[in-house]
């Protein structure tokens, strides 16, 4: 039986007075909701401060990136034991914004290569956090683009494959894989219902032909790319999506505790 999981990528807002907060209010309104696994993911400097509030609550803390060596001259990085002194449990890998991949670009297209993570960034960074016992969201999703020539599944499958390479088996039972739509990305465009649940069977097949079937069952599977209190039943009712992975619905305390209650 996996337990379902809903975090929150605040992505690049809430400061650490805004982001404790919300998860005082967040902790409250969810108090009895107790089969659901809760994670927030500030921004590197909000973490200490969320972290404070998170203390007396069932909410973890997550990341959303990380550098994959332990130190060195890497200018504005951050470092697996560094998210650990915060009191990181999770951290986000391989987000489409990380790779560069937007679907609603609010920066000029020429500043868009700033974002280059690549598959092989995102295999290192998912062994570092996995060595450090950190449990890896690892972000797949295809472009509407990628949809519309018919590539979807083999666009995820290259990902997942990626981002997997030489990762032992017998770790990946921390693994966390969230299946985020670029196109469905702070658009308000959110995946149909039977399409995330086609998609979520098809990563936790992908991850069965390359761990067994016993870490294939026991994978939690999360869907994201507009994710809303309005949407979050039909979603999460499907036997594949074990949760969400959720933007700008997050940033807002009922809507988050709504979604929260659906999963
Ligand atoms: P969204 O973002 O819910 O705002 O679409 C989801 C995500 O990027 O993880």
């Amino acid at each position: 039986m996996r337990t379902s999981l809903v975090a929150g990528n605040w992505k690049m807002h809430l400061t650490g007075v805004e982001g404790a907060a919300l998860v005082e209010n967040v902790a409250h309104q969810a108090q009895f909701k107790t089969d659901v696994d809760i994670v927030v993911c500030p921004s590197f400097v909000a973490l200490s401060k969320v972290r404070e509030a998170c203390r007396n609550t069932p909410i973890k803390l997550g990341a959303q990136n990380v550098f994959w060596l332990e130190k060195g001259a890497f200018t504005g990085n951050i470092s697996p034991t560094m998210l650990r002194e915060c009191g990181v449990d999770y951290c986000i890998v391989g987000h489409s914004e990380t790779r560069g991949r937007f679907g609603k670009l609010e920066v000029p297209e020429s500043t868009v290569a700033t974002f280059a993570e690549t598959d092989e960034t995102v295999n290192l960074k998912l062994r570092a956090l996995l060595y450090h016992s950190i449990t890896p969201i690892l972000c797949v999703g295809e472009t509407l683009g990628e949809r519309e020539e018919g590539r979807t599944d083999a666009v995820i499958r290259e990902q997942l494959l990626g981002a997997l390479k030489n990762v032992d088996p017998v770790e990946m039972y921390l693994l966390v894989v969230a299946y985020e739509p670029v196109w469905a990305i702070g658009t308000g465009k959110t995946c149909d219902a039977d399409e995330a649940e086609r998609i979520c069977a098809m990563i936790r097949g992908v991850v069965g032909e390359l761990a067994g079937d016993e870490i294939a069952d026991q994978l939690r599977v999360l869907y994201g790319g507009s994710v809303k209190g309005s949407n979050s039943d039909e979603l999460f009712a499907k036997p594949n999506i074990d949760g969400g992975l959720v933007g700008g619905a997050s940033l807002n305390v009922e809507e988050f505790a709504r979604i929260i209650m659906s999963a």
